[in-house]
């Protein structure tokens, strides 16, 4: 293994596919110091895509942000080639060409009688099997995936995918050398999406589910994950990726994992494409994009004096233990309100007379009592952050009034949506936790790998299993069967990962007891 290491240290490497990735990849090695060769099937599109950087490296110059002969040395690393016998002397071949399996292993085939036999085989696939890839290869250990995510000098995430022949000392040394390209690798085993693609579903997949069965509407579902902390909401968030990417790439997770329903894409999504609304890039998607770009924002909302909201007689009650009542208890210290505590309860809020403001546990409000009015989980410590609430049916009017002015005291931004199980950040965070688990539990990366891989990939303001530290496995365990009780379906199944976890946490917290 070391020796590989050694091997692949500033030796020349080979990137064929000299489009938006493949470009991206020649420009990383070639910063780090390699002699880079570019191949492109489509004459002359190697030689433009150097052509392009150079003008990219010129205007970086020109506002003083490279120096000079920093960006001429790049440059002259990176030799344009017609004919890929003119780098059979490379260390290392990326491959960034079209995604199609049979393309890329008829590729891999005609690579192995030119480049020399310990020469590492890197394929940038972001959705095909590397296992599948390597079938038909001479020595398939020497495959490996290396998956940039673009725009690749920016993205510090690569995922290191091993399929089942590749040779773990290759997937080292590849891990070990975008360290030194000045990237964060993650291991990963070569399943359908490998890291970040599929931990990622959920946060598509319940906005899509929400939107489907009304319970709330695009600009209110992302105003309430930007409340939770993600820099774009799943709608605008869609809309930037393209519809068409991104169900399509819902769609071949759903395919490759023999349509397990947890996985199935939406309709809402299908209707998008159908009508050609692809989002940004053809100027519809959810929003329409012909006065710009769109900024989703929460309904207005119109503080009042909460004096009007308080029964005469009655002093608000924080219910239950834990983070959030800590949080409740202090907002209302602060205005001013003196603070009676009820930690006998197995649930989370405030009471008001006979009147309950829970935080969700997964069940709707109407499934609680009448005079009920649930709210979703806060993540974040933002001030004013917007969270999602929603009223029993038999609420009264002057509960459905009197909550959010109640959670504006308790320093959020109420954002009224239907009666759905789980509202929206807590079932959105708690299956996105659910599929990270048993992504660990499959063996396809480690609990750091996953977080550091949401967050740098698609920049999540936390990884998974920092969120599932923060919150509390049995909680996400009852609000993942809340939900499965409620749906009856595949998609809310607890991972047993995630079960056992909160067997082990609730355990371990008796014998502290
Ligand atoms: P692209 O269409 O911009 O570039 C592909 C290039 O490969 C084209 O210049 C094409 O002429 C060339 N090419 C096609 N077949 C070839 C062959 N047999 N031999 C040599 N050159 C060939 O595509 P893009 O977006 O750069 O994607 C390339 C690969 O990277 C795909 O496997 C894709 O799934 C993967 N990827 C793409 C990401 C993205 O955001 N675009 C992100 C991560 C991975």
């Amino acid at each position: 293994m070391t020796e590989r290491v050694h091997a692949l240290e500033g030796a020349p490497v080979l990137v064929i596919g000299a489009g938006i990735m493949g470009a991206g990849i020649a420009q990383v090695a070639a910063q780090a110091g390699h002699p880079v060769r570019l191949f492109d099937a489509r004459p002359g599109a190697a030689a433009s895509a150097r052509g392009k950087l150079t003008a990219t490296f010129d205007n970086l110059v020109a506002k003083g942000r490279m120096l000079r002969d920093v960006a001429d040395a790049t440059l002259t690393r990176i030799v344009p080639i017609d004919d890929i016998d003119a780098a059979a002397d490379v260390a290392l071949v990326v491959e960034a060409i079209v995604e199609d399996l049979d393309v890329k292993r008829s590729l891999l085939r005609d690579l192995e009688a030119r480049v020399g036999a310990d020469c590492v085989l890197a394929s940038n696939t972001s959705s095909l099997s590397i296992t599948a890839m390597s079938q038909g290869m001479q020595h398939p250990g020497r495959l490996v995936g290396m998956h940039f995510f673009n725009p690749v000098p920016l993205m510090q995430l690569v995922e290191i995918v091993s399929g089942l022949r590749s040779d773990p000392a290759v997937a080292e040394a590849v891990h070990a050398l975008a360290t030194r390209w000045g990237k964060a690798p993650v291991h990963a085993r070569s399943t359908p999406g490998f890291i970040v693609n599929r931990i990622a579903r959920p946060y598509y997949a319940e906005t899509l589910e929400l939107l489907q069965i009304g319970a709330a509407t695009p600009r209110q579902l992302d105003a309430c994950l930007r409340g939770a902390g993600f820099r774009m909401g799943p709608c605008e968030l869609m809309d930037l990726i393209g519809h068409d990417t991104n169900f399509a790439v819902t769609h071949a997770v759903y395919t490759a994992n023999f349509f397990d329903k947890r996985f199935k894409p939406s309709l809402v999504q299908r209707e998008l494409v159908d009508a050609g609304w692809l989002g940004r890039k053809s100027g519809h998607g959810f929003y329409d994009y012909g006065q710009g770009i769109v900024v989703p924002t929460a309904d207005a909302f119109d503080p009042l004096p909460i004096a009007a909201f308080v029964p005469p007689g009655v002093n608000p009650v924080v219910a239950g233990r834990g983070p959030v009542a800590e949080r409740l208890a202090t907002a209302l210290h602060g205005e001013g309100f003196g603070v009676e505590r009820n930690t006998a309860v197995d649930w989370v809020g405030l009471v008001v007379g006979d009147a309950q403001l829970r935080l969700t546990d997964g069940r709707r409000a109407g499934a609680l009592g009448a005079e009920v009015a649930v709210f979703d989980l806060p993540l974040t410590d933002a001030a004013f952050a917007t969270l999602a609430w929603a009223a029993s049916p038999g609420a009264s009017r002057a509960w459905c009034d009197a909550a959010p002015q109640w959670l504006r005291i308790l320093g959020f931004t109420p954002q009224r949506i239907a009666d759905v199980p789980g509202l929206v950040v807590a079932r959105t965070v708690a299956m996105l936790i659910n599929e990270a688990a048993d992504a660990v539990q499959q063996g396809v990366c480690t609990e750091d790998g996953a977080d550091t891989a949401m967050k740098l990939g698609v920049n999540y303001p936390a990884g998974p299993f920092a969120w599932l530290a923060a919150w509390n496995p049995h909680a996400v365990v009852s609000l993942l069967d809340a939900l499965d009780a409620s749906e009856r379906g595949e998609r809310y199944r607890v991972s047993p990962w995630l079960r056992q976890r909160a067997e082990s946490t609730r355990l371990a917290n008796l014998k502290g007891a």
